[in-house]
């Protein structure tokens, strides 16, 4: 069942570019150009209902999922900019956001079956239940089984069809659920007027290309992150660090490097490391930063040598040529130059890699780490 691979979590990271394909293939029009700019190239099957007079997003979802709802944020805001909030599941429910008639509520979830993310969507559906129809009909899941608790509780669904994911660390459902927030970004983007068409037709093609690309990591950096990560075998703690549409990629390698590692890791967006965590950093403290082209780049930058002053091991992801990144960084993880916009999808790989060989290294259970389960099914 694990075709070749010592684990599940490494055959998963490897289907990562199957599961964007099938995506493209799923919800995008491959032949829509500017051209066709009046409608639109996604195809959600959604209803019209849970659209219509939109003013705001709010999402719900725990562990990774919550890493996909922030990247989610970052398209919704910027590309169909409608306002958006991100909340844990767990803090929604005891303390819900007041309730505003045009908003629609997002439960993000691979399982289906997470009890926080249930027990908030359940209690949005009731406090929805004496309103207007399609004030009720405006919750959507976000999930890799539809077929789940979920599915039963909301009237619309996206299916990120990942196919089953065993690994307890998720690594496919995550790169799905990225896919499926491009998608309902760039329609609502489309039906509202938001995005000029050649901005939307460039995006398009940034997607199509991102199957190859991902390939192209896998390809060329496993082996080198196999060989880095006994570097780290020993190592106590980590820092990621990210900025923008990276941030959330920054969170997102640090929980999947504590999660089957046990290393003690955290993510930061890198402009809040001045304000105190840069204290923890020294010799034995390597920092990951994620640096991509785009609106915050020369930020990173600069953050990143801000830890390199305190004598942290720099590594970089980065798409910067040789030269200049190793100027830069004391090591570098090179990916490919993508849209900004896109560079989640190919920045989270490398990270999965180094957690995964990390993990290994150490001999660890990495598809069933001590003390979690697949789906959190209780309180
Ligand atoms: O099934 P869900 O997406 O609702 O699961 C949410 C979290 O429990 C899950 O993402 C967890 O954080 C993973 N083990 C992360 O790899």
């Amino acid at each position: 069942e694990k075709q070749g691979f010592k684990h599940f979590m490494l055959k998963e990271i490897y289907e990562q570019p199957g599961v964007v394909r099938s995506c493209l293939e799923n919800y995008i029009d491959s032949h829509w150009t500017a051209a066709d700019h009046r409608h639109s190239p996604i195809r959600l099957n959604l209803s019209a209902d849970l659209y219509a007079d939109l003013q705001q997003i709010q999402i719900v979802a725990c562990g990774t999922s919550w890493h996909a709802a922030l990247v989610g944020k970052y398209l919704l805001e910027q590309l169909a900019e409608l306002p958006t909030s991100v909340q844990y599941a767990s803090e929604f429910r005891y303390a819900p956001s007041p309730l505003t008639p045009n908003t629609l509520t997002i439960g993000v979830t691979q399982s289906g079956e997470t009890a926080d993310t249930l027990a908030a969507l359940a209690m949005e559906k009731q406090r929805r239940s004496g309103h207007a129809s399609e004030f009720q009909a405006r919750l959507l899941g976000i999930t890799n089984r539809p077929e789940s608790s979920l599915g039963d509780l909301v009237p619309h669904i996206i299916d990120t069809h990942a196919g089953i994911e065993i690994g307890v660390a998720a690594t496919k459902t995550f790169v799905a659920q990225l896919m499926a927030f491009y998608c309902l970004a760039i329609d609502l983007a489309q039906q509202r007027q938001v995005i000029a068409p050649a901005q939307l037709e460039q995006l398009l093609v940034g997607l199509q290309q991102l199957p190859a690309q991902i390939e192209a990591v896998l390809e060329s950096q496993e082996r080198y992150i196999e060989q880095l990560a006994h570097d780290f075998a020993e190592t106590q703690d980590f820092i990621f660090l990210g900025r923008g549409i990276n941030f959330p990629i920054a969170l997102e390698g640090a929980l999947k490097l504590k999660e089957i590692s046990y290393i003690h890791a955290e993510g930061y967006p890198a402009g809040e490391m001045k304000h105190g965590p840069i204290a923890l950093l020294d010799a034995k403290v390597p920092v990951v930063a994620i640096a991509m082209p785009g609106t915050v780049f020369e930020k990173v930058l600069s953050n990143a040598q801000e830890a390199k002053a305190r004598d942290a091991r720099l590594i970089g992801v980065t798409p910067m040529d040789e030269h200049e990144a190793a100027e830069t960084f004391d090591t570098v993880i090179p990916v490919p130059h993508v849209d900004e916009l896109l560079s989640p999808i190919v920045t989270v790989i490398p990270l999965q890699l180094l957690a995964y060989h990390i993990a290994a290294r150490r001999g660890l259970d990495v598809d069933q780490p001590r003390n979690l389960a697949k789906s959190v099914t209780v309180e």
